[in-house]
């Protein structure tokens, strides 16, 4: 990792360890997928949802850290993780990928949706099983500025410690380190707390954003943001 805003993955304070950002590894798999289940609505626990608690974690974790383990990273306290940052660099190759590898067996283990559950997420069962074999929702119209793109989820117990800010950063020093001009991300416009964070950390939305699903984007250097944005630069 380039020296960047991130300095020190690991850190130590005098009355013991802390929870440290790393490199995602393969033992961390079924952690990043229950960290995604228990993020997953609207920042909140999606446990029983939907009919299979492996849905959301087959859309929005794991084919990540399967296509681009190299852009994942996690905070661990010990081997116990506790969030994590991942994304990949070309999201248009990541489709055809996804189109490719992912999509089919994904469609066999979830042919249609399950039986009720009793809960009506606006994001529907039949919805997230078509996010799991359309791929090409991901082409957005400002791919070519933004090539890159990513999920973020900390567990409750690690979130507001600075832990965000710092996988965020992580990831785009790791994008910019392969030449990565700028990276985005879709949410959940009902994720208000998630908005807040993005605003903070400069996140600006994109031309093709919507109210009811924002679509927000930064360049993976705080140098060439100012190009991302079309902002001027003060002096
Ligand atoms: C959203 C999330 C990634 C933010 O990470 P975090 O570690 O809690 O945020 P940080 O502590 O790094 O905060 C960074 C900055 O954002 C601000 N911020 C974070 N959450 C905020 C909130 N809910 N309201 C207002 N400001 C907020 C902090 O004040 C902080 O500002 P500062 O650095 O200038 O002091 C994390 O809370 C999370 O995973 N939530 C649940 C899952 C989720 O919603 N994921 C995003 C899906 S789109």
């Amino acid at each position: 990792m380039p020296a960047g805003r991130t300095g020190r993955l690991a850190a130590v304070r005098e009355d013991g360890p802390v929870p440290e950002i790393r490199p995602y590894r393969a033992a961390d798999r079924d952690q990043v997928a229950r960290i995604c289940l228990l993020t997953a609505a609207g920042g909140g626990d999606a446990t029983g949802v939907y009919s299979d608690d492996t849905l959301m974690p087959e859309v929005f974790a794991l084919p990540y850290v399967e296509y681009a383990p190299e852009l994942a990273f996690v905070v661990a306290d010990g081997d116990r993780v506790l969030g994590y940052v991942i994304g990949v660099a070309d999201t248009a190759a990541f489709v055809e990928w996804w189109e490719r590898e992912w999509g089919p067996a994904f469609a066999t283990r979830h042919p249609s949706p399950g039986a009720p559950t009793g809960h009506e997420p606006d994001f529907t069962e039949a919805q997230l099983i078509e996010a799991g074999t359309a791929p090409e929702r991901m082409l957005i119209a400002e791919l070519a500025e933004y090539p890159a793109h990513l999920h973020i989820d900390l567990l409750p117990e690690l979130q507001g410690r600075g832990f965000g800010r710092r996988l965020i950063d992580t990831l785009r020093d790791a994008l910019a380190a392969r030449g990565v001009p700028a990276v985005h991300l879709g949410m959940d416009a009902a994720n208000t707390g998630a908005r807040a964070f993005y605003d903070r950390l400069g996140f600006h939305e994109l031309p093709s954003s919507r109210t009811g699903s924002p679509l927000l984007g930064i360049a993976t250097t705080d140098a060439s943001d100012a190009t991302a944005t079309g902002s001027a630069v003060s002096e």
